[in-house]
């Protein structure tokens, strides 16, 4: 079956679908038995990230139960770190913890030159996926922006505030752009590496664009997302990307127009009146159910999941979460998710 007959595809050319293409970021997690089973058998999260069979076993397994439109490649954003020889671990229970870059010399202690050695298991992952998924699934990649990944790179951890990343930001200039700056090369590396492999669209996680005053945000947001868009244009022109710059509130519309991108991810704090008349017309819109109204499923899940068909089905548009989905999750609630986009009659 050819890429445009896939109806995630079509609507990130621009096409209105009824119903329209679903998937759930974090599709694949916690929330999941056989999930937990597969991760126990990998050892830590790491190795599931690095294990080609594993990680396309845990990407194919939600496909299994609830026929979304995509698959996203299993992996995490914090691969990139990882590969430019940043301590990285995932402690159960705590989250990711990385040995931080604070200075100069720190920042000198990375290296992008074993990129792709490293990351090689990851593009082997994106190869038997794309051979193992069913015709009409699409398969998308992804890397965290710059942005997000150099907030835990300089953090050591996930962070409320983000105090030690601002301040490298505002107090050493010069040092934080050093640092963007690789980050920018080796997410376009990365991500045009998984186009190789067989991804068919790209998303990027920007999970704390909302931390940023405008100023910085036009800068370390969305400068470094255009440089992204514009290489993945040129090089691999054809694969749409998808950005998410979570919380970014009435920035999406800029994040939109001067990006470039193909799709915007839209957060649940996004009003669908809103969203529908100044974001559809530039863009195909993803998103945007509050995760949590998954994990309590019952009327107040389908009022939801109707408000947002309702408010952006008459558009460009992909059935999403505004953020992924949580461990607690009933995984029936998802299936009453899926049964419910797939029944929508416009
Ligand atoms: O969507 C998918 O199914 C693909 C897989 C995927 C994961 N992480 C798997 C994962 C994707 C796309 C990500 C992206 C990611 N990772 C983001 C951006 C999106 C977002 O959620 O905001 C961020 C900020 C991270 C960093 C990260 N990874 C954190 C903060 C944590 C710990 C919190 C947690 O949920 O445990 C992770 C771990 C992680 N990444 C898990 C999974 C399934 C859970 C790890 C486990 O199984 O123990």
């Amino acid at each position: 079956m050819s890429p445009s007959s896939k109806p995630f595809l079509r609507a990130l050319a621009g096409e209105t679908l009824t119903p329209p293409p679903f998937w759930l970021m974090r599709q694949a997690g916690r929330y999941l038995p056989e999930y937990r089973a597969t991760r126990a058998e990998a050892g830590s999260f790491l190795d599931l990230c690095y294990n080609p069979e594993l990680a396309t076993e845990v990407t194919l397994q939600p496909l299994r139960r609830y026929g979304f439109d995509a698959a996203i490649l299993f992996s995490d954003i914090l691969v990139i770190p990882d590969a430019l020889r940043q301590q990285v671990a995932f402690k159960e229970g705590e989250g990711p913890v990385l040995t931080p870059i604070r200075s100069a010399t720190d920042l000198d202690g990375l290296n992008i030159s074993g990129l792709h050695d490293h990351l090689a298991p990851v593009y082997a992952t994106v190869k038997k996926l794309s051979a193992a998924i069913p015709a009409t699934t699409a398969l998308i990649g992804f890397a965290g922006a710059p942005w997000t990944v150099a907030t835990y790179m300089i953090e050591g951890s996930g962070s409320k505030d983000f105090s030690k990343a601002k301040t490298m930001m505002f107090g050493q200039p010069e040092l934080f752009a050093r640092l963007m700056a690789l980050l920018i090369q080796a997410t376009g590396d990365y991500l045009i590496r998984q186009i190789d492999n067989g991804a068919e669209a790209i998303q990027i996680f920007d999970t704390w664009a909302g931390a940023l005053p405008e100023d910085q945000f036009e800068r370390w947001v969305i400068a470094p997302t255009r440089v992204l868009v514009q290489r993945i244009r040129a090089e691999r022109p054809g694969v749409p990307v998808i950005g998410f710059p979570r919380q970014a509130g009435v920035l999406y519309k800029r994040y939109i127009t001067e990006t470039g991108v193909s799709g915007v991810s839209i957060d649940s704090s996004v009003p669908l009146e809103w969203a529908a008349k100044e974001l559809q017309p530039l863009c195909t819109l993803q998103g945007n159910l509050d995760p949590i109204l998954l994990v309590a499923g019952g009327e107040a899940l389908d009022a939801g999941i109707d408000r947002i068909l309702k408010a952006l089905g008459k558009g460009p548009f992909i059935f999403n979460l505004g953020h992924g989905i949580t461990p607690p999750t009933p995984p029936e609630n998802v299936a009453r998710l899926a049964e419910r986009v797939k029944a929508w009659k416009g």
